[in-house]
């Protein structure tokens, strides 16, 4: 296989010096001695494209990846040159190009050296196929650390680590498994406290070496296509990863009910298991939002059909689990049952959309119906049937969301549990094969649903999820890490892979609550739902197979402390859908690694059990059974502990007690926390009071509260309400001010705002610049709440 050994360096091809080079708008074409061209592209002051043809001949430039809403434009493009080298100056960096070689360097604006080529663009020919396997190394600085790559089941610095993609169905997946279901080709270099991004946009089989192979060198190369990547410069993580999402995109903002707890399991059927599954909640008074159907509920595995032995009347049954406050999503595989009754078979044959062979035959495999066909959703005519197909169970039969799988595509009983590489797709008219279709199969199936999905729910908010996907399918799902295993390994590999998915534009993903395979213990299952409930998705999956895994069958402690769990996080949906718009609005990720948080305080650079939930919440999970708590790194800053409001101060390790009922949550200081009521399910209570916790500092802090109609489109037309807090905290004084932006008419009427570390006692108050009594805005000694109206613009608490 290919490496990038000095052994095999041997068969490599290189660039030879530059003979010429021209300016055209924002691009620079060099072009070498033996015909080598590479254009560089200023996309922004901070990002550039590379892209390299070995004979002059450039692919038809096409992505999947990029989203069309990118921005895009710079304020300065200078191109000077010496003797050595070309320069390409904008106004946050600087590129310089070898005349020898073409390698290239980006060095910030005060000369600090970033990035530079080792052997830097090199290729070899691929005699089999055609084209050519390209290759990019790179020289790794002291001490450089590097993040990314989606959902790689490894540690979250992947420093040592070689990896690839090509999206890979794994049952109980392994630790250091090199590839899974996604291909996320994005990573994050950090160094002298500055970092970089690196997107890789090539849709073949791509790996990524950082310094496993040589000490100091990085590597990514492809088994085909161009070398096309963006470098993408910080100097803060927090600045790569928003201009990476923005790049590839962000979801629109899902419905709330999307937020809240869902069960599932392979499967829940028939009805009456459903419904017994929906009193279970109910009766427990355990939250929850959604109940999953797996392939069980179809007629055979067929997609879009119904077993009406086990689903009589499945209108009837959503609308009624509707009723009581359950959303009905179902699963939807691509593998179309070959069957010349079956509707939909017959119809994509007709229309000739399913995948072929390199020399005509259809591309047969089997999956659960048996065997399949599978249409080539890179095709847009097959992406928009597809999304047809949803009118019957969203439209007409009141399914809410839909959840895609096997979509990697998984193949059973073959060789490599995939399509052959010769299978030929459309890829939206730029014809390829397998090869290169692999790794967007599953993004372009998601892509349709979502379509489907979207204009069926309409005028509310699609929901779906999807297993396998690339670069840019944020856009069109959220997802999950597939099928794990409830071991105490996967609980920290769970926490390790939704906080690099994070960092990846991946913010909308979770995983299957207590493991798919085999049974969690009634410990396992707590510690997990403690931590899923941070988790932008969190939703319990399991196989069925083990056992059952519904919060209940632990037994009553067991139940109870997920119950609080589970309740925390609905009352928290105000403070999550804030972080929510934040990320579809400005491109930032809903859970921040440490690293993210504080990318100066090197502490942070291989630590990843800690994570901030959206902008105020230090959580920690507790990974390992029989333990009453754990070390933990406290981030710097003044952070309270959130059981008990005592203030500690941060940049250092220490122990934190958690027993099973706990969990290690800090608050940062001077955040104001809006929270809910408990609900037993999204909108079950029309709120009238919001709580806003506060967080006492000797500052001032922002805080916002994002806040619209839970669903549907009308906050695109303004109908929201964007509230910022700002607190000032003075020896003997605070000070709360709100400003609100947008013309939402909030439900609210009043806030119950509760006071934390407060180092005085409230003697006096004004609201809105008028002195008011205690009394009159309901001050309780005990508590340190008081009862303001939702309009309120200021607040001054007094110690005299
Ligand atoms: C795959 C999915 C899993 C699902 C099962 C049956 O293994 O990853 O979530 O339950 O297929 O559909």
């Amino acid at each position: 296989m290919i490496t990038n050994t000095e052994l095999e360096k041997k068969g490599n091809l290189f660039p030879s010096k530059l003979v010429s080079y021209e300016q055209n708008g924002d691009s620079i074409c060099f072009t070498s001695e033996n015909g080598v061209q590479l254009i560089i592209t200023v996309v922004r002051d901070s990002m550039l494209r590379f892209r390299y043809a070995t004979d002059g001949i450039f692919e038809n430039d096409f992505s999947y990846a990029i989203d069309e809403d990118q921005s895009h434009g710079y304020s300065v493009l200078d191109l000077t040159e010496d003797e050595e080298f070309i320069w390409i100056t904008t106004e946050q960096i600087k590129c310089r190009i070898n005349r020898v070689d073409m390698r290239t360097a980006m060095f910030d604006l005060e000369d600090q050296l970033i990035l530079q080529d080792e052997l830097g663009f090199h290729w070899e020919e691929s005699f089999e196929f055609g084209g050519n396997y390209v290759k990019m190394s790179k020289n790794s600085m002291d001490g450089e650390n590097f993040y990314g790559l989606g959902d790689k089941p490894t540690t979250f610095n992947l420093k040592g680590k070689r990896l690839s993609n090509w999206n890979t169905d794994q049952y109980a997946f392994g630790k250091d498994l090199p590839e899974l279901y996604k291909t996320i080709p994005f990573y994050i270099g950090l160094h002298s406290a500055k970092a970089y991004g690196i997107f890789f946009d090539n849709t073949f089989k791509t790996h990524f070496d950082f310094c496993h192979e040589r000490r100091h060198i990085t590597s990514f190369w492809a088994d085909g296509g161009e070398m096309n990547y963006y470098f993408i410069y910080g100097p803060k993580i927090a600045e790569v990863v928003t201009k990476y999402t923005n790049l590839t995109g962000r979801p629109e903002l899902p419905p709330m009910w999307a937020l809240g707890y869902h069960q599932s399991k392979w499967s829940y059927y028939p009805e009456a298991k459903v419904k017994e599954l929906a009193a279970g909640f109910r009766d427990n008074k355990f939250p929850c939002d959604a109940l999953y159907l797996d392939i069980d509920y179809m007629d055979g595995f067929r997609c879009f059909t119904w077993n009406k032995d086990y689903f009589p009347e499945p209108k009837r049954m959503v609308e009624e689990l509707e009723d009581d406050g359950f959303k009905t999503v179902a699963i939807i595989d691509p593998g179309i049952k070959i069957d010349e009754k079956y509707e939909i078979f017959a119809d994509g044959l007709e229309k000739d959309y399913f995948c072929k062979r390199a020399d005509g035959p259809y591309m047969r495999g089997k999956v659960w119906p048996g065997n399949c066909v599978f249409p080539d959703f890179t095709n847009p005519e097959v992406r928009e049937w597809w999304a047809d197909h949803y009118k019957t169970l969203i439209a007409e039969t009141g399914i809410k969301g839909v959840w895609n799988d096997m979509n990697e595509p998984a193949v059973m009983e073959v060789p490599g549990k995939t399509f052959p590489l010769d299978v030929r797709h459309d890829y939206d008219g730029n014809r390829c094969s397998h090869r290169k279709a692999h790794n967007i199969y599953g993004m372009q199936m998601a892509r349709a649903t979502y379509e489907g999905v979207k204009k069926y729910i309409f005028p509310k908010r699609p929901f779906t999820i999807t297993r396998a996907s690339y670069s840019g399918g944020q856009r069109f799902s959220s997802t999950w890490t597939g099928d794990n295993l409830a071991s105490w390994e996967h609980l920290w590999l769970a926490n390790t892979q939704i906080q690099r998915l994070g960092m990846s534009g991946f913010s909308f993903s979770g995983t299957d609550i207590g493991g798919f395979a085999d049974q969690p213990t009634g410990e396992l299952f707590t510690r997990w739902i403690q931590l899923g409930v941070f988790h932008p998705f969190c939703r319990v999956h399991s196989s069925g197979d083990h056992g059952e895994q519904e919060p209940w069958y632990f037994g009553e402690e067991v139940l109870d402390i997920t119950r609080k769990f589970v309740e925390l996080r609905y009352q928290l949906l105000p403070y999550l859908y804030t972080a929510f718009y934040q990320y579809c609005e400005d491109n930032v990720p809903i859970l921040k690694p440490l690293v993210y948080f504080d990318q100066e305080d090197v502490q942070t650079h291989y630590r990843a059990d800690e994570f901030i939930f959206g902008n105020h919440f230090l959580v920690c999970p507790i990974q390992e059974p029989n333990v009453q708590g754990r070390r933990m790194y406290i981030p710097r800053g003044r952070w309270y502990n959130f059981w008990n409001d005592a203030v500690i101060e941060g940049g250092k390790e220490l122990w934190v007690d958690a027993a099973l009922d706990s969990m290690p949550i800090f608050v940062k200081e001077g955040a104001i926390i809006p929270k809910y009521p408990v609900q037993q399910y999204v909108d079950e209570l029309e709120i009238e009071e919001l709580s806003l916790d506060v967080y006492y500092k000797n500052g001032k802090q922002n805080s916002v509260y994002y806040e619209d109609d839970h669903d549907g489109y009308d906050y695109k037309m303004g109908l929201f309400n964007l509230r910022t807090f700002k607190l000032t905290g003075k020896s003997k004084e605070i000070i709360v001010q709100q400003h609100v932006a947008g013309t939402y008419e909030s439900n609210l009427k009043t806030m119950k705002v509760t006071f934390h570390g407060l180092p005085f006692e409230i003697k006096s108050a004004s609201v809105n610049n008028e002195d008011v009594s205690l009394e009159s805005i309901g001050y309780d000694k005990e508590s340190n709440t008081i009862i303001l109206q939702e309009n309120f613009t200021d607040l001054r608490l007094i110690s005299e």
